[in-house]
């Protein structure tokens, strides 16, 4: 086959800062996928797009044309309005679970592709296998299904959705070219857009915890993606939330799904159950449903399609959540207030106590994670938990408790508190 463009001369125009023309992107993206553009020109390309950026023309074009390189989901056979959540991911961050069932329960149906973590943050995929039996890989005709029946349905992306993302998204992990705000909101919207909800929720995260730290290029990647999904009929909206200490008090596998649990039966940390209700009224505002969500948490309902879904998903309601074999509690060396909390140290901490993994081929363990029993703010006396660490291998405590050194976990006056981010920073629409 003779290629219409050269992969050299798309690198040379956009290292010279040039605009990329709509065939040049639709080319350098199909070619890229079937392997006429190899990994290191697109390297070379990802490169300079980081350093040079890309304007808002050229960032539809990547996108649309990452969206061609697979398949579009029709969710024409559901008759109630779709809408659909997306985080760019946290420590603790477990809103999925308990908002996907609150929105199905208040009349929405929430399909919910979702990833698998790596690195500090967690994958909800992940959280949602340390239930016993149940399944993220579903065909498309179980997903309609459990849309239809139950309303809500977590699950795993198939290969055919934006197979261009997957194959890039693996080269700008090992090239230091995942920090550019034009691929990674490509990245995030050609897979939501692909997937045809019809409403979006982004809840974009900053704070040393995030994977957007910078306030400022949470809002740049929000107010970009926010941009995409309108372009592309999907209306959408983003909340800029904070990620400076953990969310909520359990961080791991299967302790955030009993987090989870606790919020849909009407408890659970007030952060959660706050964030929750939130993003739950912006999905619903946005498909047009009045119904009230905190009504729904409250009266059990959210919790009986939570049970639903799950058991759609062979899931087992009844079965134990598993729990590590070695525990380790800290306690306080002194009275006084929590005055810092680190949530990226927290969060390392976690991952190496075995929650999260480091490379994709790596085993999560369920039970594995931290269990703060104090946050920054909370009066503690000495001798009382501060946090538990569990873990399936002993020698990981070691490995843990260097993490949570780079960013101690402080004990002091009131007065000496750390500023922290207001849980809700900014709303983009
Ligand atoms: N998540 C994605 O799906 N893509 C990115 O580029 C970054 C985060």
């Amino acid at each position: 086959m003779v290629e219409p463009f050269s992969a050299v001369d798309v690198i040379i125009a956009k290292r010279q800062k040039q605009e990329l023309s709509k065939p040049q992107i639709d080319w350098v993206i199909d070619a890229y996928t079937r392997g006429a553009v190899a990994d290191e020109q697109m390297a070379a390309l990802a490169m300079a797009i980081l350093l040079n950026g890309m304007n808002q023309l050229e960032i539809v074009q990547w996108t649309n044309a990452m969206i061609n390189s697979g398949e579009r989901m029709d969710f024409s056979d559901i008759t109630i309005p779709t809408v659909d959540k997306h985080s760019t991911g946290g420590v603790g961050d477990k809103i999925t679970l308990p908002l996907a069932p609150l929105v199905a329960a208040c009349g929405a149906a929430v399909p919910q592709l979702s990833g698998r973590g790596l690195g500090h943050t967690g994958g909800t995929l992940d959280k949602m296998e340390s239930i016993k039996g149940w399944r993220a890989d579903l065909t498309n005709e179980e997903m309609h299904t459990i849309l239809r029946d139950v309303g809500a349905v977590i699950c795993a992306a198939g290969p055919g959705l934006a197979p261009a993302d997957k194959k890039l998204y693996a080269l700008r992990d090992v090239t230091g070219t995942v920090e550019a705000i034009p691929l990674i909101a490509s990245s995030i919207m050609s897979k939501k857009i692909a997937e045809g909800a019809s409403g979006l929720i982004l809840d974009v995260k900053t704070g040393n915890g995030a994977f957007m730290s910078d306030p400022a290029m949470a809002r740049e990647l929000a107010q970009t993606m926010v941009n995409l999904g309108k372009d592309a009929g999907v209306n959408t909206r983003a909340l800029i939330t904070a990620m400076d200490v953990p969310l909520g008090l359990a961080i791991g596998n299967a302790l955030e799904v009993q987090e989870s649990i606790e919020v849909l039966q009407g408890g659970g940390p007030a952060d959660v159950r706050e964030l929750t209700l939130t993003l739950a009224r912006e999905m619903l505002e946005i498909v047009g449903i009045s119904t009230d969500p905190e009504e729904k948490l409250d009266n059990g309902q959210a919790f009986d399609t939570w049970k639903a879904m799950v058991a759609a998903q062979g899931g087992d309601n009844d079965a134990p959540l598993p729990r590590a074999k070695h525990e380790h509690t800290i306690t306080a060396s002194k009275d006084g207030t929590v005055t810092s909390m680190n949530a990226l140290a927290v969060g390392i901490a976690a991952w190496r106590l075995g929650a999260g993994r480091a490379r994709k081929e790596d085993q999560v363990s369920a039970g594995a994670g931290i269990l703060l029993h104090k946050k920054p703010g909370d009066h503690v006396s000495i001798g009382e938990p501060l946090f538990t660490m569990l873990t399936d291998e002993e020698v990981r405590f070691e490995l843990a408790e260097q993490a949570l050194a780079q960013a101690p976990i402080t004990i002091g006056e009131r007065s000496e508190m750390m500023t922290q981010l207001p849980l809700i920073i900014e709303r983009i629409s």
